[in-house]
């Protein structure tokens, strides 16, 4: 009896011309400045094959592995966790790590763009100081007074479901740079530093929500926010941001949180 065998060198040939099937040809449309170059920044087209799964994160390592090293952006985790690759794709802020190709018209040229707001450094690199300062600003860690407890501080449920949905946060900068007030004054604390301070404010165990409260009481706080909703729309997960932010004027008023 013959045993059948297998052209290895045939069969490798089939397995990469099932894999190009799925391949699309894309244009990423990526806008490019490097202050060392040039003064200002300009659209740069790439057209590049990719399977339409892939993320646009994917395409932008293709671009800088295949075609242009130069090319500058952050990630770390690319999982959606670590916060670092929001940036505007098609004009609405989204982490490139959670972007799927198909799922956003690859038929025309995709634009990827740094978030606004916030000074680009280089390509889709901004300066995060000023995000990151209004973020220290309402001291987001647990403040409590009196001796050390002996053993783990309680809390209910109840108390902790208070706050749960703001401690998804993982400081991407999505809602800041969509809020068209932080567009136009950079001083305004923004949706994510709010986030923030909500989460110790509603944590029943912390003692410096009067604090907080007071920080965000400033004519750079709260007050400025005009409840337009992008923050809540670009969040990647899925914090109801705009309620957070009603949430903590209402304690404002009310003293109640
Ligand atoms: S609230 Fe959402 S969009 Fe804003 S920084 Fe946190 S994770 Fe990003
Ligand atoms: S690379 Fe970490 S969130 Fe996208």
């Amino acid at each position: 009896m013959s045993t059948p065998t297998l052209d290895k060198h045939s069969s490798a040939l089939d397995a990469a011309e099932v894999t190009d099937a799925h391949l699309i040809t894309i244009t990423l449309r990526i806008r490019r400045f490097n202050p060392e170059v040039a003064a200002d920044a300009e659209w740069v087209d790439y057209q590049l094959a990719v399977d339409p799964k892939e993320r646009v994160l994917d395409a932008l390592h293709k671009v800088k592995w295949e075609i242009d090293g130069s090319l500058t952006f952050r990630r770390s985790c690319a999982h959606g966790i670590c916060g670092s690759d929001a940036m505007r794709i098609n004009g609405k802020n989204r982490l490139a790590c959670k972007t799927l190709i198909k799922d956003i018209n690859p038929d025309k040229p995709i634009t990827v763009e740094a978030i606004k707001g916030l000074t680009v450094l280089k390509d889709l690199v901004v300066d995060m100081d000023p995000f990151f300062q209004a973020y220290r600003d309402v001291m987001p860690f647990l403040i409590t007074k009196g001796n050390e407890p002996t053993r783990e501080r309680l809390q209910s449920a109840e108390d902790r479901e208070r706050f749960d949905d703001t401690t998804k946060c993982i400081l991407c900068a999505a809602c800041t740079s969509s809020c068209p007030v932080f567009w136009n004054d950079g001083q305004y604390f923004g949706p994510a530093a709010i986030v923030n301070a909500h989460r110790f404010i509603f944590d029943s165990r912390d003692e410096a929500g009067e604090q907080r409260l007071e920080i965000l009481n400033d004519k750079d706080g709260v007050w400025r926010c005009r409840t337009t909703f992008n923050c809540t729309d670009a969040c990647p997960r899925g914090i109801e941001v705009t309620k957070a932010i009603q949430e903590v004027k209402r304690a404002l008023i009310t003293r109640r949180f």
